[in-house]
Formats: C-alpha cells, structure tokens, sequence
C-alpha cells in the first residue's frame, strides 16, 4: 500500500521523514506474525501504529484489545491476562478467563510493558515461545495464537540493566522495534496536525477553523510539546475555544500556550545556568501570573475573592522584587529568548481558565488558589444565566466571555442551564 493511502485510510497527519519510516517499517510487519515493540514518548500515536499494524495483519478480523500494562495493579495482572481458576484466591468465586484466552486468534496491544511484574513476564515469555499459558491457580497448560504489540515510553534496556525487565523477553519482544518520533523531532508536522484538530473542533461546533499568523506558527513549532500529539490536540482545541477571531497572532498564542515556568527551560545553549537563577526566574513568573489573577478579580468587582485573608490585594511587583539570598552567589545575566520557550510538563487537564473582560486570557497553573477560582467562576457563570433566566447570549454578554466559551463552562462545570 502506498504510504499517503494508508495515512488516509488511518487519519494519520504528518509527512516527516522519521514518522514515514516509522509508517513503513509498520506495513511491513504487519503481514508477519512477529512481536513487536513500539517505542516513543507519551502521546506520539503508539497506541495508534499498534491498530494500524492490526488491521493489516491477517488477525484483522479477529478480536483487538489494548490493555494498559502499568494501569492494572500487581495482585490482579496475572487473572487478568491468563484467566484464573476458581479459588485460587480469596474473591476467586468462578473460573475466569483472561486476555490471552479471549483474544485467541487476534493481536494484544500491551502498553506500558516496562511496569510489567517480573512474575507476569514469566508467563508472558512462555507464550510467546510456545503459545503456552496456565490460569492462576490451575495445572492445565492451555495454548493461545495471540500476536503480542508491546508498547513503551521508557528505556527498557535501562530496565533489563536494573533487573526489572528480562533480557530474554526484551530480546524476544524487541524482534522489530518501531520508534515512533516526538513531535519535536519532525516540528514540520506540528502546524499540519494544528489543522487537523482545529478542523475537527470547527465541524464539532459548526465554527470556523481558526488560524495561525506565521509568527504564531513559528511559536507553536518551536514549542517543545512534552505531551507531544495528545498535547497538540489540546492546544488547538484550547486556542479554539478561547479566540474571539479566526486568525490568531503569536501574542496571543503565547498567552494560551501553556505558561509553564520559563525557568524549567533546560534549552542546549543554557545548560550551564546557575540553578538558582532558575528558581528566580521561576518564583517570579510565579508571582507574577498570581498578580495577574488578582488583579483580574479586583478590577472585575469580585472583591468577596479577597475577604477571609485568602488572598492579598494585587500588589505591583518588578523582577529586582526577587533578589537573591545574601549568601547567593552572583547570578550571571541570562537573557530568555522569547520564541524559544521550552516547557516540561503537559497542561494539566481541566486546567482553570480565567477570562476577562479585555482580550486577556490568564492560564492559572496548578497552585493552590486555582480550586476556588474555578468556583468562583462556576458561581459567576450560575449568578449570570440566573440573572437573564438561563438566557446565554445575554450572560455571555455580560461575563464577557464569548457564548461558546460560556457553553463549554457550562459543560465544564456541569451547570444546568
Ligand atoms: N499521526 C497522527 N495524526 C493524527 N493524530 C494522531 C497521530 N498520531 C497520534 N494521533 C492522536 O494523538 C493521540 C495520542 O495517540 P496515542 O496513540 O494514544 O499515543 P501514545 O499511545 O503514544 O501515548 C490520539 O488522540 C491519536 O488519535
Ligand atoms: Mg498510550
């Protein structure tokens, strides 16, 4: 099959050389019947070459599952997969079959394998060589024709070194390896998957699909995407739902970017910065998004935020506000290049959003605080469609916030309305 028939026939977006091989090498071995081990940060799409390689295989018509290795506790792992025979624990009340008898014939995708139990790897290797399996708790060897997928965003040889991982099914699982690269390993992707899942968001909410200036695009692809497509796709639905127009610019793009601290930016060139100088950077942006939170409540009349003594009014604060302990060193001056900004962690789900009445979108990260704000907001959003009896043009009017983002709060936050 061609390459491009196949990223249509499975909705994948992407044409960088690393993410076509990777494709290829899957077509390839997916005919066969060989293990193999998909490796690849959280979020590149391994959970989606695992069903690309299913559905060319001849099993295709044969039962699929994907089970998440590291999800499923210890104690149970083992029923789970090979079944169990009744009484072969306290709770064991019947027979039970496991993965490896129900998918018989078919592909299991298994996710996670690093946090796979020595004791479970055992058993698994066994199947793999001889389509061999016993219940837990049982004598009877039964057989299986299962096609094993093995996913994995860590180093599983730096598991096998530290005795967590067998050598013998890493070798065994590792026959093909696929790696399916980050998304800042082919960053010419990055805008066409944009696209992609700000269309899909557009057909979801009969809008148009909004659009980034050069400059904007530039900012995203040079975002380092820690969270990699999932993250993606969060990003564009979130750039989405907040702008007002459809053409965004890299400001306000880097409003909605996740502001993660700067200070985690651990960028090639500034490796070398003092730690220190990190923590400032950091404490201050801190403070910063903080005092921009504060001020929004204070100016927008939601004084009732500040009584209680759980939040000080909004105070003005400049960088030289954070200075270095006596007994610090001298920091040398670093200069954070602006479209530069590498960021460590994903946006956490259900992250708070906060809107003002201006054009200013204020990401809150995760501190403290963020749980009352969020209900706040749920309480502003209620007072408003009260108030102009469940009419959300008017109270998105008067919020100042756009219908559909007053519609996805209202979803948000499971508002009857
Ligand atoms: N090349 C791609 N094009 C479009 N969407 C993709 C692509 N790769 C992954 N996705 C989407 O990205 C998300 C994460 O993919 P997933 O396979 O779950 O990642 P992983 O298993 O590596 O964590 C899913 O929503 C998936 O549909
Ligand atoms: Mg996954």
């Amino acid at each position: 099959m061609e390459i491009q028939q196949l990223k249509q026939r499975f909705g994948i977006i992407g044409n960088s050389p690393k993410l076509n091989h990777a494709l290829a090498i899957a077509e390839r071995v997916a005919s066969t019947d060989l293990s193999v081990l998909i490796t690849g940060e959280s979020g590149v799409g391994k959970e989606v070459f695992s069903k690309i390689i299913h559905q060319l295989s001849t099993r295709k018509h044969e039962p699929f599952i994907a089970v998440n290795t590291g999800a499923i506790p210890e104690g149970t792992i083992d029923s789970e997969l090979f079944g169990h025979k009744k009484g072969a624990f306290t709770g064991a009340s019947d027979n039970r079959k496991g993965y490896f008898e129900t998918v018989n014939g078919g592909t299991i995708f298994l996710d996670e394998i690093g946090e796979m139990p020595i004791g479970t790897q055992a058993r698994l290797l066994r199947v793999l060589e001889s389509g061999e399996f016993i219940r837990v708790g049982d004598s009877e060897v039964q057989k299986t024709d299962v096609r094993i997928i093995a996913a994995t965003n860590v180093d599983l040889l730096k598991k096998v070194r530290e005795g967590k991982f067998r050598e013998d099914l890493y070798f065994r699982l590792n026959t093909v390896p696929i790696n399916v690269p980050p998304l800042r390993e082919r960053r010419e992707d990055i805008y066409l998957l944009f696209r992609k899942f700000a269309t899909d968001f557009a057909e979801r909410y009969r809008s148009v699909p909004v659009n980034l200036t050069e400059d904007a695009q530039l900012l995203l692809s040079g975002y380092r995407f820690p969270g990699n497509i999932r993250e993606l796709k969060n990003i564009a639905e979130q750039v989405s739902v907040l702008t007002q127009h459809d053409t965004v610019t890299a400001d306000e793009l880097r409003i909605i970017l996740p502001v993660q601290p700067t200070a985690m930016i651990v960028a090639p060139e500034q490796e070398g910065i003092d730690e220190r100088e990190i923590l400032y950077k950091m404490l201050f942006e801190m403070k910063h998004d903080l005092n921009n939170i504060k001020s929004y409540l204070w100016t927008s009349g939601h004084q009732a935020a500040f009584e209680g003594g759980q939040m000080s009014k909004p105070e003005l604060i400049q960088q030289e506000d954070i200075q270095p302990m006596p007994s610090a060193p001298a920091i040398p001056a670093v200069s954070y290049p602006k479209r530069e900004q590498y960021f460590m962690n994903p946006p956490s789900e259900n992250q708070p959003v906060i809107l003002s009445n201006s054009d200013t979108v204020y990401e809150v990260d995760s501190f403290e605080e963020s749980l009352s704000i969020a209900e706040m907001e749920k309480e502003l959003i209620q007072k408003a469609l009260t108030k102009h009896k469940g009419r959300r043009k008017k109270a998105a009017l008067d919020l100042g916030i756009s219908e559909r983002t007053l519609y996805r709060k209202i979803k948000e936050y499971d508002i009857d309305g």
